[in-house]
């Protein structure tokens, strides 16, 4: 880190707030600019003192202090911004964020701000697990907001859970990453297939799987973060896409077939993330079928595999998909990259808790050619997705 970047650190009132010490102290070795702005509430936890010492600066508290440093305070602030970090969030300033509410210097400057802002939560366990909290910071996610999980252990408050804040230096290689992010993916134009796809039967009824695009969206918002192009063909959602991809939706197979292959030569990577369904309804019936006495017998037609069919056309192109399989997951996902000519596959063991389709996590192993399989731990999505692209690059 260097003198050229700023960061303006909230601290509210939680009993974490000691730990933002170290992190200000910190930042403010290595020549980062800090500004501390605190919440009355905060200040009930630790003297605004310690900050002002650490990071050389006045610490920031009502939002009509006199400060001859910026002609509109909280403005200024925030336009200087290249990141903000609110350690510890309570409760209330992650729904304050949520709901836009400005009634102090620190939700105003989150307003007004353009930088990116990490917000690290820490509060008693029940608090966190709270829907009310959920929801809050699940608002915050797809506003494009970094979330830094807490970790769990023992807490100020006696219980044990999810809740502590994460330690010093996990939340300071979070800042290096977001104020030095990685641009390894500029130039790079990545086609992501995400989502299920549905097939329909007739006009009211369709076949469909348990897919909900969380795994693609991570993965097209990572390229994004690293600086490269998204084509994102998704089947039907209801999450939404990150900003800056150029976003297709699909309803069926075929459609995903046709736009991934209009696609395709303007591409360099490819990852299947889509559950394409295998097959089809034979035939549409275009009035709803009637019901009858007795059995209805689906005739299903084979569809395309998508992936397998730009394997066949690969040229320059780097390959990658995924597997769920519930049985043999090393050899059938072998097979699998072998038939598809893949370079890279993420197999993924869908009976595990925690893995798969709808879970905000997943337990997967990524194989690629002339490299032994790397087994890894249960991740949040958006980490696998930092993890997968870091493989994917390593090809380049
Ligand atoms: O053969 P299987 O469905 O297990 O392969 C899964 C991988 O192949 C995934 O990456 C998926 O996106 C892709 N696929 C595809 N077209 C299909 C079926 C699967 O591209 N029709």
């Amino acid at each position: 880190m260097n003198a050229s970047k700023t960061v303006i650190m909230g601290i509210t009132g939680g009993i974490a707030a000691y730990k933002s010490a170290d992190l200000v102290s910190r930042l403010y070795k290595v020549g980062t600019r800090v500004h501390v702005i605190m919440t009355p509430n905060a200040m009930q936890f630790i003297a605004p003192l310690t900050f002002r010492t650490l990071s050389g600066n006045p610490v920031l508290i009502d939002s009509f202090q006199e400060d001859s440093r910026w002609r509109v305070q909280h403005i200024g602030l925030a336009e200087e911004a290249d990141l903000m970090v609110i350690s510890p969030a309570t409760a209330n300033i992650i729904a304050k964020m949520a709901h836009g509410l400005a009634d102090d210097l620190l939700s105003t400057v989150v307003l007004a701000t353009r930088a990116p802002i990490l917000v690290v939560p820490s509060m008693n366990t029940n608090m966190y697990n709270n829907p009310i909290v959920q929801d809050n910071l699940g608002r915050l996610r797809d506003r494009g907001f970094h979330i830094l999980e807490p970790a769990e252990g023992e807490l100020a408050c006696g219980v044990t859970g999810k809740g502590r804040l994460p330690e010093v230096d996990e939340i300071y290689s979070k800042i290096t990453e977001l104020l030095f992010p990685r641009r390894d993916y500029e130039g790079k134009v990545v086609l992501i297939t995400s989502g299920p796809t549905q097939e329909a039967m007739d006009p009211v009824r369709y076949l469909t799987n348990r897919s909900t695009g969380k795994m693609g969206l991570a993965l097209a918002q990572e390229v994004i973060n690293r600086g490269g192009d998204v084509i994102l063909i998704t089947g039907p959602t209801h999450l939404s896409p990150p900003a800056g991809a150029c976003v297709v939706p699909v309803t069926s197979a075929r459609e995903m077939y046709d736009e991934v292959l209009r696609h395709y030569p303007q591409c360099d990577i490819v990852i299947g993330a889509a559950a394409v369904a295998d097959y089809r309804p034979k035939a549409y019936s275009g009035q709803k079928v009637k019901k009858k006495e007795g059995d209805l017998v689906i005739e299903l037609a084979r569809n395309p595999d998508i992936l397998a069919e730009l394997g066949k056309k690969k040229g320059n192109h780097i390959l990658v998909g995924f597997a769920a399989e519930t049985e043999d997951l090393l050899v059938n996902a072998q097979a699998k990259m072998d038939k598809k000519n893949l370079d890279v596959l993420i197999a993924n063991d869908v009976t595990q808790e925690g893995a798969g389709f709808g879970s905000d996590t997943n337990i997967v192993t990524i194989m690629a050619r002339d490299s032994e399989p790397l087994p890894l731990p249960q991740m949040l999505k958006g980490q696998l997705a930092a993890v997968i692209l870091d493989k994917i690059a390593g090809l380049f």
